[in-house]
């Protein structure tokens, strides 16, 4: 494990340090979910749970409770059980939970009815995420309920009941060093991936037999897929969202791939478009350009005290220009962008925060303003152009989509790309793409 047990013990006082005197957080693990029938899918943590415990296995539970005489960090998860551990696998039980994953105490989970609400005890604030898990709101409620059972016995049930995202998810925001290293084991990984994509690229292949070149990848390294690849030949690759990858690549299309790694919990994010001939068109290569010029300006504008927006805006003013000199739109600059004329063939947003999730979290905007980039953040930058065919776009366009997707960390004095090293230029790409057929 990439972050040390410290790290999460750390994490928890600060969260604990937020919550304050009186208040209580709890959070649940993330549930198994059924694939088709009994067949389940690979179990992921829940990242939030996963954030302040470290703790792998499904049903479990985690209280903190900030000055607990007995121990304000309370986890219950499955007993030991050799029977079930035989069919399903290694339980850290109670003992384990305490002494390889630092909680102060820890109960099987099936006790949890009895015990919980006597930790809520006395308690005023409750912190947890409602809304995500039916059955954990249900059970919640109970505890609560089975504490104003008793309130006329002397004993008081909390009243207010906050959103434990709002202090978590900007905790998440920032990574720290041991997070920065998890993530550039898992860019790592996705450029090696993105490498072997195109070094085995050649007409005739599936999108799925390159799709399997990226998988084979990053679980040689212990990575799993931080989402399911996009990758696109031709009109595919202005899908957006494209992970049928059934198609069959035909010289002179471009192939857009988008595949992060998720190492130790950490997602990159990559995306990479190229010739599948290893040649560009001049339209293929006049576009890619115009998107790589908007991408390196985008990420010229991330650094410490611009606005989260500056990379867009950025991004949007080097599109639009590419666009009219490609006579894909007609007008002034600035009328084009205010007027979103652009939407066309950019329908997206330039960026999102990375970590634990591809999409992670962490606030944009605050107080209505957009916010300011801060070291340790982590964000992509990927803009794109999507040229569908169409009767208003000259041929030599058409079906050419085009997107460059880089994962950045602001520094202190500026930023660091962890995906560099995954090939761009015109130049790099038609290098690499074939070469191990050539
Ligand atoms: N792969 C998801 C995204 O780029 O946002
Ligand atoms: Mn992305
Ligand atoms: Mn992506």
């Amino acid at each position: 494990m990439t972050i040390p047990i410290k790290e999460f013990e750390a994490r928890r006082r600060q969260l604990m340090r937020m919550m304050g005197e009186g208040a209580i957080a709890i959070i649940s693990a993330a549930p198994v979910r059924v694939r088709n029938r009994d067949a389940d899918y690979r179990y992921r943590q829940d990242s939030d749970f996963w954030y302040l415990t470290g703790f792998p296995e499904p049903e479990a539970v985690a209280a903190l409770i900030p000055g607990r005489p007995q121990g304000e960090y309370v986890l219950f998860c499955r007993e030991r059980d050799p029977d079930m551990e035989t069919w399903n696998g290694r339980r850290a039980g109670q003992q384990g939970a305490v002494e390889r994953y630092g909680a102060d105490d820890s109960f099987p989970i099936a006790d949890i009815d009895d015990i919980l609400p006597g930790l809520m005890e006395n308690r005023e604030r409750v912190y947890c995420t409602l809304g995500k898990d039916d059955d954990f709101d249900r059970r919640l409620m109970n505890w609560v309920n089975a504490l104003r059972a008793r309130v006329r016995s002397g004993q008081a049930a909390p009243h207010d009941f906050f959103s434990l995202e709002y202090h978590l998810h900007e905790m998440r925001l920032f990574k720290s060093k041991a997070e920065l290293e998890a993530m550039r084991e898992a860019a790592d990984i996705a450029i090696n991936g993105h490498r072997r994509m195109m070094a085995v690229c050649q007409p005739g292949m599936y999108e799925y037999e390159i799709e399997a070149e990226f998988i084979y990848t990053a679980r040689r390294r212990n990575a799993e897929l931080a989402y399911q690849s996009i990758v696109g030949g031709g009109a595919n690759g202005c899908i957006l969202h494209y992970v049928d990858n059934q198609d069959r690549l035909r010289d002179g299309e471009l192939i857009l791939i988008d595949a992060g790694a998720e190492y130790d919990y950490y997602a990159s994010d990559i995306t990479r478009t190229f010739p599948v001939s290893g040649r560009f068109s001049e339209a293929q290569r006049e576009v890619y350009e115009v998107v790589l010029a908007a991408q390196e300006a985008a990420i010229n504008k991330v650094m410490p005290g611009n606005s989260w927006d500056d990379p867009h805006s950025a991004a949007l003013s080097e599109l639009v220009a590419g666009l009219i000199e490609l006579g894909l739109l007609k007008g002034k600059k600035a009328d084009l962008i205010r007027e979103g004329a652009y939407r066309r063939f950019y329908m997206h947003r330039t960026g999102h925060w990375l970590g634990l999730d591809v999409h992670d979290v962490g606030e944009y905007k605050i107080d209505g303003e957009w916010r300011q980039f801060e070291p340790g953040m982590v964000t992509t930058v990927e803009p794109g152009l999507y040229i569908s065919a169409a009767d208003d776009i000259p041929e030599r366009f058409h079906n050419i989509g085009v997107r460059i997707e880089d994962d950045v960390v602001v520094t202190r004095d500026g930023h660091r790309v962890l995906t560099e090293a995954a090939p761009k230029s015109v130049e790099a790409i038609e290098a690499l793409v074939g070469t191990e057929s050539r």
